[in-house]
C-alpha cells in the first residue's frame, strides 16, 4: 500500500510520552507517515510521500476510541427525552420501549440505520467503536443484533442482561438462566465481550456475577454497567472479576475509588448520559488523582444518550467532571483503547493502527473552548483519508 503523509501538522498528539512533550507526547511542526495501514514514522514537517495531506498548521490527534455504544436499535424516544427535560425522571424501563421497536424491525432496517450512525460517528472522529446488543432480549433477536453489530466492528458485546423483558416480569432469575444458557450460546460466536446492567431495577450483584462468569466460561471478555443510577455493587464486582471496564461510574464512594485505583479495570465515564438524563455529573478528580485509568465514551443509544459526538463528551468531561483538556483527550482516545484492551489503538506511534483526526483548530483544547463547533476536519482510518 502506498504511503500517506499528513504534513505541516502544527501540533501532533501522540499519546506516547517518550515521543514528545508531557503525558500526551506532543510534537510540534510534524509530519505523520502511514504505511500498510499503520503509523510508520513521525518526521519533521516537510516530509514527502505518495499521497500528501496538508494539515496547514492544524492539530492532529489519535482517532477517538468509543468503548461504549448501543448503536443497533429501532425506534425513537424523543418524547421521553422531552418529558425528562420537563422534570420526569430517567428509568431503566425505557429499554423495553426500544426492545419492542427493535424486535419489530427487519434486519435490513437495523443494518441500514446502524450503518448511518456508524458513518455519523466516523465523521465525528470516532475511528473504532464497541457495539452492544441488548434491545432484543430474546434468543433470536439478540443473536440478530450481534450479527448486525459484527458487520460494523470487531468489538461486539453481548448484553442480553440489559433488562428483564416483559414476558419475564417477576421471573428475573429465569431470564438470567436463559441469558447464561441458550442466549449466550447463540450470541457468543459473534462477540468478543459480555456485559451486564448491574443496577437496582435491572440485575443485582448475584445475577450480574452469574452472567459475567457464564460469559467468561464461554470465552468472552468482561465489561459491566455499574453505579449509573445510584450507589451499588457494580464497580466492586467488575474489579473483583477483572472486567476490562466498568461504565457510567456516576455514583462512586471511597471504596469504589480505592478499588479502581488499584485495578486494571478502566473506569469509563459517559458524561452525555448524565447530561441527557439530568443526573448529577460525577467528579472525576478523586478517581484520576488516586491513579485510576479512565475513559470517556458516548454511550450512543436512543434512551439515555443519543449522540455520536465525542467532542461534546470531552467538553462535558472538562466543564462538569473536572478533567483537564489533556486528561479528557487522553480518556477519549487511549483510555477507550485500554477499556477495549487494544494496544494498537489510541496512540500515534510507529506500529499503531493509522487512525488519526485532523482538527480544524490549533490545539485539542479547542474541543472544549469551542463547544458545539464541528472541529473534525478529516478522519483517517488505517492510514486511509
Ligand atoms: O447505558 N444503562 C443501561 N443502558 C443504557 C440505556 C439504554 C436506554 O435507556 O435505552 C445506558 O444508559
Amino acid at each position: 500500500m502506498t504511503a500517506l503523509v499528513i504534513d505541516n501538522i502544527g501540533l501532533l498528539v501522540t499519546n506516547q510520552p517518550e515521543l514528545g512533550e508531557g503525558p500526551l507526547g506532543l510534537v510540534r511542526d510534524a509530519a505523520l507517515v502511514f504505511e500498510h495501514g499503520r503509523v510508520a514514522a513521525i518526521e519533521r514537517a516537510g516530509a514527502g510521500g505518495d499521497e500528501h495531506l496538508d494539515a496547514d498548521g492544524r492539530c492532529v490527534i489519535p482517532g477517538f476510541v468509543d468503548s461504549h455504544t448501543h448503536l443497533v436499535f429501532a425506534g425513537d424516544r424523543a418524547a421521553e427525552f422531552a418529558a425528562r427535560m420537563a422534570g420526569a425522571p430517567y428509568g431503566a424501563g425505557g429499554i423495553r420501549v426500544t426492545t419492542e421497536a427493535t424486535r419489530a424491525a427487519s434486519e435490513s432496517e437495523l443494518e441500514r440505520t446502524a450503518a448511518v450512525r456508524r458513518e455519523e460517528a466516523l465523521h465525528a472522529g470516532i475511528t473504532e467503536l464497541e457495539i452492544k446488543s441488548g434491545y432484543g432480549l430474546e434468543v433470536a433477536a439478540e443473536r440478530r443484533l450481534c450479527e448486525v453489530a459484527s458487520r460494523l466492528t470487531d468489538e461486539v458485546t453481548f448484553l442480553g442482561a440489559h433488562a428483564v423483558p416483559v414476558e419475564y416480569e417477576g421471573r428475573a432469575d429465569d431470564y438470567v438462566a436463559l441469558v447464561c444458557g441458550e442466549m449466550l450460546a447463540a450470541c457468543a460466536p459473534h462477540c468478543r465481550w459480555i456485559d451486564v446492567f448491574c443496577e437496582r431495577g435491572a440485575f443485582d450483584a448475584e445475577q450480574s456475577r452469574a452472567v459475567l462468569e457464564a460469559g467468561r466460561a464461554a470465552g468472552l471478555g468482561l465489561r459491566a454497567h455499574g453505579n449509573q443510577l445510584g450507589p451499588g455493587p457494580g464497580v466492586q464486582l467488575a474489579v473483583e472479576l477483572g472486567a476490562a471496564s466498568v461504565d457510567h461510574c456516576t455514583y462512586l464512594d471511597d471504596d469504589d475509588i480505592a478499588a479502581l485505583a488499584d485495578a486494571e479495570t478502566v473506569a469509563t465515564f459517559l458524561p452525555a448520559t448524565d447530561f441527557s438524563t439530568r443526573q448529577p455529573y460525577p467528579d472525576a478528580r478523586p478517581l484520576i488523582d488516586a491513579g485510576a485509568t479512565v475513559a470517556i465514551a458516548t454511550n450512543c443509544n436512543p434512551g439515555s444518550s443519543y449522540t455520536t459526538s465525542m467532542a461534546f463528551c470531552i467538553a462535558l468531561a472538562v466543564r462538569d467532571l473536572r478533567m483537564t483538556a489533556d486528561e479528557a483527550l487522553r480518556a477519549a482516545t487511549l483510555g477507550g483503547a485500554l477499556a477495549l484492551r487494544r494496544d494498537d489503538l489510541g496512540r500515534l506511534a510507529p506500529g499503531a493502527r493509522g487512525d488519526a483526526v485532523v482538527l480544524d483548530a490549533p490545539s485539542h483544547a479547542h474541543l472544549v473552548y469551542r463547544p458545539g463547533v464541528p472541529l473534525v476536519a478529516r478522519t483517517i482510518v488505517a492510514g486511509r483519508a
